[in-house]
């Protein structure tokens, strides 16, 4: 039966990495969860208790299908933009990533969480909800190689600020997880040892700190908010 009383979040990408974590931590503290990724096979084991809605972001369908498994729930009090494209591994320069690409990153980074945003505002204002957009510090510096992934979470970045200036009811915030050893991290520097870098289960803290202590709109580092109790 539909419990409208709880706590409900849409997480994308939650195949893996940082989406899973935080869908895991969101269902042990009694949220319900809508999740999705397009090898989402194993994620009804891996995630018991939640919606899974296989799919890709980008794809208006799977957008519509997971507007409609969140509409069934009845509220909507969190959406995580969270699945994202890195481009082509090595990653290249400007001078020489395809367009195309650049073009499925910035479809997969920017377009698709501001078409998830507009299909989930009426919810997400009734509920006064928070809106995470996961972004990342290479939307603000530029390393060499990084620029379609770069500058698609830059486009997020403002994205976000525009959204906070445009819902106030609303807490909208650009979130840079920091380092984590991940598929994608792994992506970014192949063939590298990245065993040094955090998991990203201990980022999630910080982003329930974020969720919970509700502070001001804007570009916020999980760093910022680590080390208290969420
Ligand atoms: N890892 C880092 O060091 C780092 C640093 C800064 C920022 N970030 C950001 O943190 C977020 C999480 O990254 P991560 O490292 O956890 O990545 P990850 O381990 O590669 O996981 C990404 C998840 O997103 C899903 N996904 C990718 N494209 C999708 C699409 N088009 N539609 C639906 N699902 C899709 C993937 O599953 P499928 O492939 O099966 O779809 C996977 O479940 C991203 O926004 C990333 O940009 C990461």
């Amino acid at each position: 039966m539909t419990n409208t009383a709880q706590p409900t979040a849409l997480i994308t990408g939650a195949g893996r990495g940082l989406g899973q974590a935080l869908a895991r931590a969101l269902l042990a503290a009694s949220w319900r969860v809508v999740v999705d990724a397009r090898r989402a096979g194993h994620l009804a084991a891996a995630l018991p208790g939640s919606v899974v809605v296989p799919g890709d972001v980008t794809d208006p369908a799977h957008q519509e299908a997971l507007a409609a498994a969140v509409g069934g729930l009845g509220r909507l009090d969190l959406l995580v933009n969270n699945a994202s494209d890195l481009g082509p591994s090595p990653l290249p320069k400007l001078a020489d990533v395809p367009l195309a690409a650049a073009r499925q990153v910035f479809e997969t980074n920017v377009l698709a969480p501001l078409a998830l945003t507009q299909r989930l505002l009426p919810l997400l204002r009734a509920s006064r909800g928070a809106v995470l957009n996961v972004s990342s510090d290479a939307a603000v510096e530029p390393y060499a190689g990084w620029g379609a992934y770069g500058s698609s979470k830059a486009a997020l970045d403002q994205l976000t600020a525009v959204l906070a200036a445009e819902e106030p009811g609303l807490a909208v915030y650009a979130v840079d997880p920091g380092d984590m050893r991940t598929e994608m991290h792994q992506a970014a520097f192949p063939g590298e040892d990245i065993s040094d870098r955090p998991a990203p289960e201990a980022v999630v803290p910080a982003l329930l700190r974020l969720i919970t202590t509700r502070p001001p709109s804007g570009r916020v580092r999980a760093a910022d908010f680590a080390g208290a109790p969420a």
